[in-house]
């Protein structure tokens, strides 16, 4: 997908860096750059700058670089069509009809074709609920008190036994056999004589993607049988590890705190009851890739699986993957084994607000966990587990929050709290330790490295960025060094091809804007490098030294382009050539 140059830049200019990242981090001006938290790692002291002159954005923590584009990429988890897309919104540009690669157009219209065919299939799932034959289903709905309003609201359908009606449906709207079986809705027979609907005799769960775009089903079983639910393959637009069920209709409801359930039911019924931020992972384990997709909704989580013991392993597994993503976590439970479902349907909208008020902390809920295996009357379990809990609480950051939860442990085992604390601070160190030597061993091993072999490519780098950076600053200059240097003399293909893209710009626009630079390299791999070697200002040098310094830059990468076909030269003639170019070198000096 290719949108003109012109464009790009026009979008990139209408959207000032420093007021796109204030939307999402509040900084503060310091000089010429102004400073914040890093959104894309945990600190506590900021070391993400944005500087408004270069229109750039980079973290002295983590590395993180990059334009205005890059920026919303990664904090919004999308690519560059997207993002251009969006900075071109907010600054009222219209963009143009894109001009698209004919590959990518065809996965576009194929992409196309497939939400076609979930809108069908649902609405084809629904008319047929309503229908004579969906009344054993409508019964089925009203026994689960799933009301009229919600079973429209959740698009809730049903899929027939009968063994290819969807498949017979979908051809006469025309679509092609090999659509269907992309859309994971239709597969092929056993014996490979044709085909047939992969839902029969279930309720169908259509399920959202964030922009409330069906993706995919989960159809449940009507009474017992196995499997339960059965869900939609991975497709090209379904993905179960990423997919949160919900997050369309949790999104609408603007709230910072997200209700974290296990199953759809769960999801629908507490939505029935009013509690509108909830989501649901589709049977498989809360993973890094459902954190990073609710980072952007969230920031606080309640935590509510089921109260059975898979439901509470879920839990635990499911807190160190929250709280690593910097959410705050709190776990709350429905009494007797239960699910949140079953609860609310008993007890009603009241009794369940009174469960997420007390939701705890969740080192307050491992603590519980690990109570039970423990009988505090007996000395020897008192120990055991008090000393368990020292354990947990060490690895808690906040000291503060390791004191308040060790005087509960020291209460519910009337061990002394100065013990426990005691215990921990002893975690707390040893981890510290530990750490500090690990970084002194890194720090003696980087050392080693750069002494050998690692000194040199760190040189080399270095003096490919500096190339880049005095070829970026005036059209003379990058004439000179294009004069020089071939492909052959970059080792790094990125460099090469940004050095092209700066003879390019010149050519074309008459002047090298960095931030501008950046947009021709769209990922945020590639944003990342080419960001660094303009995001740092070299101090200001005479022009004597900046000559210098790119004369020394120049040669070190024609040495070392020498040194390595003569290493591998095989011929005479090849070594003679070599040895002349290496003399060349010598008298080769480009002043500017
Ligand atoms: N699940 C699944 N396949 C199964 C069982 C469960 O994909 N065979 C997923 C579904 O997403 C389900 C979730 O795991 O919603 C939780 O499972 P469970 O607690 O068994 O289902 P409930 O939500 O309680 O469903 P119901 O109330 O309809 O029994
Ligand atoms: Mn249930």
């Amino acid at each position: 997908m290719r949108y003109p140059r012109e464009i790009i830049e026009e979008v990139r200019l209408q959207n000032d860096i420093v007021e796109v990242i204030s939307q999402y981090v509040p900084l503060k001006q310091k000089g010429g750059s102004y400073f914040g938290l890093c959104p894309f790692h945990n600190e506590k002291t900021p070391s993400f700058s944005v500087n408004s002159e270069k229109q750039f954005y980079y973290c002295f923590g983590c590395g993180a670089a990059g334009n205005v584009f890059g920026f919303l990429m990664e904090m919004e988890n999308c690519d560059f069509p997207e993002a251009l897309k969006k900075l071109a919104d907010r600054a009222h540009v219209s963009l143009p009809e894109p001009e698209k690669s004919a590959q990518a157009m065809v996965a576009e219209q194929l992409k196309a074709r497939l939400f076609e065919i979930h809108t069908v299939a649902g609405r084809f799932y629904h008319d047929i609920l309503q229908s004579d034959e969906g009344a054993a289903a409508r019964s089925y709905m009203k026994e689960r008190k799933l009301k009229p309003n919600i079973t429209r609201k959740f698009g809730l359908g049903f899929a027939p036994e009968r063994r290819n009606v969807l498949l017979e449906h979908l051809k006469e709207k025309g679509y092609s056999i090999n659509d269907m079986l992309q859309s994971g809705l239709v597969i092929e027979n056993k014996d490979k004589n044709g085909y047939h609907d992969r839902f029969r005799g279930r309720l169908m769960f259509p399920i959202f993607d964030p922009q409330g775009r069906v993706v995919g089903f989960g159809g449940r079983i009507m009474g017992k049988g196995e499997p339960k639910y059965l869900n939609s393959p991975e497709t090209i637009l379904f993905s179960k590890s990423r997919n949160l069920y919900g997050l369309n209709f949790a999104k609408a409801a603007r709230k910072k705190e997200l209700i974290l359930v296990e199953g759809y039911m769960d999801m629908i019924s507490l939505y029935q009851a009013g509690f509108h931020n909830v989501v649901a992972a589709l049977g498989t384990a809360f993973n890094q890739e459902h954190a990073r997709t609710l980072k952007k909704f969230a920031e606080d989580i309640i935590l509510l699986y089921d109260s059975d013991e898979a439901g509470t392993n879920a839990a635990l597994r499911a807190i160190p993957v929250l709280t690593s993503n910097g959410f705050r976590v709190r776990v709350t439970q429905v009494p007797d084994g239960k699910d949140p479902d079953d609860f609310i349907k008993e007890n009603g909208a009241l009794a369940f607000s009174k469960l997420l008020i007390n939701a705890v902390h969740y080192i307050s809920f491992e603590i519980a966990c690990i109570r039970r295996n423990y009988n505090l009357d007996n000395p020897e379990h008192k120990v055991r587990f008090a000393t368990e809990a020292a354990d947990i609480l060490s690895k808690l950051d906040n000291a503060i929050e390791r004191n308040v939860y060790a005087s509960e442990v020291s209460r519910m085992t009337g061990v002394e709290e100065g013990a426990i604390r005691s215990e921990i601070d002893k975690r707390v160190k040893k981890v510290d330790d530990a750490f500090q030597k690990e970084a002194e061993k890194r720090r003696q091993m980087n050392q080693k490295a750069s002494s050998v072999g690692g000194h040199r490519e760190k040189g080399l780098m270095e003096a490919q960025r500096s190339i880049l950076y005095f070829s970026a600053s005036e059209q003379k200059v990058y004439e000179k060094l294009v004069s020089v240097l071939d492909k052959e003399d970059f080792t790094e293909d990125l460099y090469y091809r940004v050095f092209q893209t700066i003879g390019q710009l010149w050519g074309e626009v008459g002047n090298v804007f960095p931030a501008e630079l950046v947009s021709y390299f769209e990922n945020t791999a590639e944003q990342k490098p080419v960001t660094e070697v303009f995001a740092i200002q070299l101090p200001a040098q005479s022009k004597e030294d900046l000559q210098k310094a790119m004369n020394e830059a120049v040669k070190l990468l024609k040495r070392t382009k020498i040194d390595k076909l003569t290493a591998t030269a095989t011929t005479v003639e090849e070594l003679q050539g070599l040895v002349e170019a290496k003399r060349m070198l010598d008298s080769l000096y480009i002043t500017i």
